[in-house]
C-alpha cells in the first residue's frame, strides 16, 4: 500500500526530540505564550527574510485575522481565485467583504489578465494563492495593487519556502498567511498558522485581533495580559506544544523541500512520455510540490485503477468555489470556465518528504501500464 499521505515515518525519527522538547516546556509550566513561541516566532520571519511576523492558531485564523488587520468589513469586496481551497473564501466572507472569483491559467494559478476586469470601487484588497506549492506572478500582481490602490494578503498555506526572482512568497504583498496543517510543508501534529509583515504597526494589530484583541506584548518583548481589550478580537492563539514540534520541525524543512523537489522531477522524468497533463513550472519560480497535481480526462478510472493497485490519490480539489451550495449564489452567471475544466479532471499523486523513490517508480510504472490500457 502506498499512502497518498502519512506523517508516521517522519514522526518515528524525531520521536524522542520532540517528546523531550514537550516534556520540557510542560514541565515548565507553560501552555500559550512563552518561550517556544517567541522563539518560533523569531525563527519564522528571519528564515522567510520578513521584519515582523506572528503565528497564530491555523491558517484559516491567519487569512481572517490579516483581512480585519488591514480594516475589511462589510460592503468591501476581496479578489481570489476561483479554484483556491475553501478556507480562502470563509476568511473573506467572515471578515464581512464579499469574495470577488477570478478564474486561473494552465498553471492553476490566479489569471492576472483577468484581475482588472473583476475590480470595482468596492475592492480593497487581493488574495493571490500559491497554490500546489508555486507563486503566482506577483510583480503583474503589484502592479494591478498599485494602480488600483488594493492590500495584497498573500495565501502561502501551500508554498511555504516557495520563492519568485528568488524572493520567498509571503514577503510582496502587505501579508503573508501560512498555514501548519499537517499535510502542509511544514505541519504541526494539531493545527497552526503565520502572518509576515513588514509593517510593524501591522504586526502589533496583528497580535492584540489573534488575542480578543488585548494588548498583550510588553517594552521587553514579554508577553503579560492586562484583561484590557483595546479593540475587538478573537482567540486565534497558538498553544506552545505546537511551537514546541514546529521549533524543531523548523530546522529540517529545507530538507523537506529538497526531497518533494527530487521527488517531484523523479515523476516528471518517469511520465513525460505519456498523455498526462503535468504541473507546469514557470521560470521565475521555485516550486516547492506541496501537491503533485496532475490531469487527465479519464481521471475517475485511473483512480479506480491505481486504488486497485493500492496506491492512493486525492482530488484537491474536486469542486471549484462557484459551484459549491454556500457560494453557488454569489457567483452566479460568472465566467471561471478553466477552474471548471482542472476540477473535473486534476488528481494528486502521493508526494511527501519520506517517500522513497522506488515508491515514486512503482507509481509512475503503474499509471503507466492503466494509462496504455485504456
Ligand atoms: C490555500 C489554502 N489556504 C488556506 C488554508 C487554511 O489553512 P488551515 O487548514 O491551517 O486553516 C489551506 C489549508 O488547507 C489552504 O490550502
Amino acid at each position: 500500500m502506498i499512502n497518498f499521505w502519512s506523517y508516521k515515518k517522519e514522526y518515528q525519527k524525531n520521536r524522542r526530540r520532540i517528546l523531550k522538547r514537550i516534556d520540557k516546556t510542560l514541565t515548565k509550566g507553560s501552555i500559550f505564550f512563552g518561550d517556544e513561541l517567541n522563539k518560533f516566532e523569531k525563527k519564522f520571519r528571519s528564515k522567510y527574510k520578513s521584519k515582523y511576523g506572528a503565528a497564530v492558531s491555523s491558517g484559516t485564523d491567519a487569512l481572517l485575522i490579516a483581512l480585519k488587520s488591514i480594516g475589511i468589513k462589510n460592503g468591501d469586496e476581496v479578489i481570489t481565485a476561483s479554484n483556491t481551497a475553501i478556507p480562502t473564501i470563509s476568511a473573506i466572507i467572515n471578515s464581512g467583504a464579499t469574495p470577488k472569483l477570478v478564474d486561473v491559467g494552465n498553471d492553476y494559478l490566479i489569471d492576472c489578465s483577468k484581475i482588472e476586469k473583476t475590480i470595482t470601487k468596492k475592492t480593497k484588497a487581493i488574495i493571490p494563492v500559491h497554490l500546489y506549492g508555486q507563486s503566482c506572478d506577483m510583480i503583474k500582481i503589484i502592479n494591478i495593487a498599485k494602480k488600483h490602490k488594493l492590500k495584497i494578503i498573500e495565501d502561502c498555506a501551500q508554498a511555504q519556502g516557495a520563492t519568485y526572482n528568488q524572493k520567498f512568497v509571503g514577503t510582496f504583498g502587505d501579508l503573508g498567511c501560512f498555514s501548519f496543517y499537517p499535510t502542509k510543508i511544514l505541519g504541526a501534529y494539531g493545527d497552526g498558522g503565520f502572518i509576515l509583515t513588514k509593517n510593524k504597526k501591522l504586526n502589533e494589530k496583528i497580535k492584540r485581533l489573534r488575542f480578543y484583541g488585548i494588548e498583550t506584548i510588553n517594552k521587553k518583548n514579554k508577553f503579560f495580559n492586562k484583561y484590557y481589550a483595546n479593540e475587538n478580537g478573537q482567540n486565534s492563539r497558538i498553544d506552545e506544544i505546537q511551537c514546541s514540534i514546529l521549533n524543531i520541525k523548523l530546522n529540517f524543512v529545507d530538507q523537506f523541500i529538497k526531497k518533494r523537489i527530487i521527488l517531484a522531477n523523479q515523476y516528471l522524468k518517469n511520465l513525460k512520455d505519456t498523455n498526462l497533463i503535468l504541473p507546469k513550472k514557470n521560470l521565475s519560480n521555485k516550486h516547492v510540490y506541496h501537491l503533485f497535481t496532475v490531469y487527465h480526462p479519464l481521471r475517475k478510472k485511473i483512480i479506480k485503477l491505481l486504488d486497485k493497485k493500492k496506491i492512493k490519490t486525492r482530488i484537491i480539489y474536486p469542486y471549484a468555489i462557484q459551484n459549491m451550495k454556500a457560494y453557488r449564489h454569489l457567483f452566479l452567471n460568472k465566467n471561471l470556465k478553466n477552474s471548471e475544466i482542472k476540477s473535473r479532471g486534476i488528481f494528486c499523486l502521493p508526494l511527501y518528504p519520506e517517500m522513497k523513490k522506488t515508491e515514486v517508480n512503482k507509481i509512475s510504472k503503474a499509471i503507466k501500464s492503466i494509462l496504455n490500457s485504456l
